[in-house]
């Protein structure tokens, strides 16, 4: 006979939590929301550390490079998504392991025999107002000069005059050696007075420009992620099917952390697929695998070599894993049920396996009940489609801007690796029926300014709790599960809410 646990599973809604002492040093600011990524022995620390417990989703309509470099920016990662080519993924780990804060590529070039007309038809096409001139006329050109707004403005008159007899020749300018820290570079640009520091290699060839007004934003991100050469830490989405060539590929391009994307990850595919990473491609290329919702599947992978597990089946925003096969498990108890295990794992062995609430997370405070309930970092799709950083489109709908955001098992992106069961026979690699739906999800601005509140109210509710940290979140917070009526008390209730725009 089939087991029945009759014990019904529950979700972050059915959940509070109950304030602890809170003393008068338990302040927002002291709180330090720093979590590890990869598993690690007790007295060690993981190879990855977050600043923040967020990472985006695998997902086409969330994490690309530029998700990836927001992220990282402010102390978590985003998983580029594997649901494309080798080579498209691997370019996008290389714009963000490439991205050097501060450090910019140059945007608009010329070479010195062209003329002022060409500077001013370059200014309007690429609204750079800081031309580089080099050789070629390319951003990596031997440096010959710099043009600014000033150069082409005292020359307006002459139309034909040619870039070399009006830019600010090299020989005139300050500029610094490649290799040269951001520090460095932002005292010369104080020290004097320079707008726009040119970054040449040995052979004087432009590298980038350090611009004194991306001072101020650089400041701004006092927790970016970074790697031990100052690049930006980034993760990918992998298979468990082309993962013999997209991982060596995803390794050389300069990837930090791997993660098997999969709905069901309690499968004899994902262990060979962490197998053969271990053995054949290296022992250290760190690789998450997932999802699982019990003890069982945590301990099989866990036992296959993964660095953390995610967990979650079917509660996805935008996910119907469980109307369609009727697989899943209320995303509270599976992680409670999870983080037990984990904690069981480590007092055992020694060995601590980070966990990952992978969906669901719909209000603010349902991630703090995630760390509370024993989540390491949580995984959000939903959270980070709104942003201004997701790929998708922007657009009105019924006069509200909304957000793109599409499931990888929509048709849409018919991503059928993810939801591959190892049948030889789907030879047109095709989606056999839908786990996901194409919606819109209401967009909220900058990624920044969202983070910050949430991260506000995070901290605000562990000071409630009396804890300063994840770890103190987990051993000492106190959850209780509340009726649906106590639920509707939690909202304004018996009263008449004035409409906010009046
Ligand atoms: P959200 O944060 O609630 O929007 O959930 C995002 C999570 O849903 C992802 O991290 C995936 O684990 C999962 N997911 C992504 N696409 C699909 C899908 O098409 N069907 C089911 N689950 C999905």
């Amino acid at each position: 006979m089939a087991i029945i646990i009759n014990e019904v599973s529950r979700t972050f809604n059915e959940y509070l939590i109950i304030p602890g002492l809170t003393t008068k040093q338990h302040t927002p600011d002291i709180v330090d929301m720093k979590a590890p990524l990869v598993r690690f022995k007790k007295g060690e620390e993981s190879a990855i550390t977050l600043n923040i417990p967020f990472v985006s989703s695998i997902m086409q309509s969330v994490s690309d490079s530029g998700m990836a470099k927001a992220l990282a920016k402010e102390g978590g990662i985003s998983f580029i998504y594997g649901s494309q080519s080798i080579e498209d993924q691997c370019r996008m780990v290389r714009e963000v392991k490439n991205y050097k804060a501060g450090f910019v590529e140059s945007r608009a070039n010329i070479t010195p025999e062209s003329t002022l007309k060409d500077v001013i038809a370059l200014k309007q096409k690429t609204g750079f107002s800081t031309i580089g001139v080099t050789e070629d006329g390319s951003p990596t050109g031997v440096f010959c000069g710099l043009i600014t707004g000033r150069d082409y403005r005292e020359n307006r008159d002459s139309p034909d005059k040619k870039v070399k007899d009006f830019m600010t020749p090299i020989d005139d300018l300050i500029y610094a050696k490649n290799g040269i820290t951001l520090t460095e570079a932002n005292d010369i640009v104080w020290d004097h007075k320079l707008n726009t520091l040119p970054i040449l290699d040995e052979d004087k060839r432009l590298a980038y420009f350090v611009f004194r007004k991306d001072y101020d934003s650089h400041k701004l991100n006092p927790n970016e992620l970074s790697d031990a050469h100052k690049r930006l830490i980034v993760g990918a989405g992998i298979n468990s099917r082309d993962y013999a060539e997209r991982v060596p590929a995803l390794v050389e391009a300069g990837v930090d952390v791997l993660c098997i994307d999969s709905s069901d990850g309690y499968s004899e595919w994902q262990k060979e697929t962490i197998e053969y990473i271990k053995n054949n491609i290296g022992k250290n290329v760190l690789v998450g695998a997932g999802n699982v919702v019990d003890k069982e599947g945590f301990l099989y992978l866990v036992k296959a070599g993964a660095d953390f597990v995610k967990v979650g089946v079917g509660g996805g925003s935008i996910c119907i894993t469980r109307e369609q096969k009727g697989i899943g498990r209320g995303q509270a108890t599976a992680l409670i049920e999870v983080a037990g295990a984990r904690n069981e794992y480590f007092k055992s062995t020694g060995e601590y396996i980070p966990i990952c609430s992978d969906g669901g997370i719909v209000q603010d405070y349902h991630m703090t009940l995630a760390l509370a309930m024993g989540a390491d970092f949580l995984m959000m799709g939903r959270y980070f489609a709104r942003f201004d950083e997701s790929p998708t489109r922007k657009l009105l709908v019924g006069g509200n801007y909304v957000k793109e955001y599409w499931g990888e098992g929509s048709n849409r992106a018919r991503n059928w690796q993810r939801y591959d069961m190892g049948d030889n026979n789907n030879n047109n690699n095709s989606l056999k029926f839908e786990e996901g739906v194409d919606s819109y999800v209401p967009y909220a601005g900058k990624l920044k300014d969202n983070l910050e509140i949430t991260l506000g109210k995070i901290k605000s509710t562990m000071c409630s709790c009396g804890v300063s940290s994840l770890k103190q979140l987990q051993s000492d917070a106190k959850l209780t599960l509340v009726s649906s009526t106590s639920i509707i008390e939690g909202g304004a209730h018996d009263v008449i809410v004035k409409d906010a725009k009046n």
